[in-house]
């Protein structure tokens, strides 16, 4: 069978990530999705720098409609950002009939319920496991995993760059400018740094869960959101001394007045596993009637752990067209110490 044709908008860190996974692991990404999935044209600003990433046999082009407007392309994935351009992109991709595929947090959670309802019309995907702490498959969690359960309650370190820069500031005494500065050059700050430090970025992907958690409209809007700007290293020491790390949570509650979805640093025993997720890690706790209290851990940024998330959409819609429910590999039989090679 052809391969699944994926166009991509935007080729930066997340994009060549997403290149590089589906090559080196293709063939592992073939069986579980049961069909190729093959990158077939880019689309960049940087034509130069995209042919550098996808050689000469991924056609590059400079237009992003270009890709949209091809019919060979069943799926476009929007790793622009941002709600200006990638939102008219988005929209275009599904009225064209394609599965979207997009790691934008800021335009779901500012436009999710429009994206939502025209790919709902259309009969596409709008799929974002990659939107929400970066390689933690946390969507898939909320939607497939705890499907059984109430949920009561979740609360996430979702901002690696501020959560970063609360543990240098903790073990290093380092002032919040310069810890800024480092994570901006490690690549973990949103294009705009006032996101992550005003709480922001988090707050776009509380309300994303908030939203799956709770089966309501995505509602950033209505979040209380206040960053770490205020925190000195004086309010870090002393919240130390008394037992307890400061740490940007983002939380989502059932309450009986309704909903709750906030954003706001919080003192949290040290004792907890969640007080402990230090540099730019990312973690979410869920609270299920039926499952209790389970924890999601891993990194929240990056190349290749978001181009993780962006790939496990990429083999869900494949899927749709070659189902295999159970995820078999062909001819696996168990062996006293040795496993067989999966076979064609
Ligand atoms: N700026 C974001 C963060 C990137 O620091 O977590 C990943 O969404």
């Amino acid at each position: 069978m052809k391969p699944i044709q994926v166009g991509l908008l935007g080729i930066g860190t997340v994009g060549s990530g997403v290149f590089n996974v589906l090559q080196r692991n293709q063939e592992e990404i073939r069986r579980r999705a049961g069909r190729g999935i093959e990158i077939a044209m880019v689309a960049d600003l940087d034509v130069e720098r995209a042919r550098a990433i996808v050689g000469s046999g991924v056609q590059v082009v400079q237009d992003a409609r270009a890709v949209i407007a091809n019919p060979e392309i069943d799926i476009v994935v929007e790793l622009i950002g941002g709600y200006g351009i990638a939102k008219a992109l988005v929209l275009e991709a599904i009225a064209a009939g394609k599965h979207v595929v997009t790691a934008n947090k800021a335009l779901l959670a500012v436009h999710g319920t429009e994206i939502f309802a025209a790919a709902s019309a259309k009969g596409v995907m709008v799929a974002f496991e990659a939107a929400v702490a970066g390689g933690i498959p946390i969507i898939k969690a909320l939607r497939e995993g705890l499907t059984a359960n109430r949920i009561q309650w979740l609360a996430g370190i979702i901002n690696g760059t501020t959560n970063f820069i609360l543990s240098e500031m903790r073990d290093k005494g380092l002032d919040f400018d310069v810890v800024l500065k480092e994570a901006q050059r490690l690549g973990y700050a949103e294009a705009d740094p006032t996101f992550d430090i005003e709480g922001v970025d988090a707050a776009h992907k509380a309300a994303i869960m908030s939203a799956i958690a709770f089966g309501i409209p995505v509602q950033f809007d209505k979040a209380y959101v206040e960053g770490i700007t205020q925190l000195a290293a004086a309010d870090i020491k002393y919240a130390e001394q008394l037992g307890y790390r400061i740490k940007l949570l983002g939380i989502t509650k059932r309450t009986d007045k309704g909903i709750e979805l906030r954003v706001h640093p919080s003192l949290v025993p040290s004792k907890r596993l969640i007080a402990n997720v230090e540099g730019a890690m990312n973690a979410v706790v869920v609270q299920g009637d039926a499952v209790g209290s389970t924890l999601y851990y891993g990194k929240g940024a990056g190349s290749e752990p978001t181009a993780s998330a962006v790939i496990a959409d990429l083999v869900d819609i494949t899927r749709l067209h070659t189902v295999d429910p159970l995820n078999r590999v062909p001819h696996l039989a168990f062996q006293p110490h040795t496993l067989d090679q999966a076979k064609d």
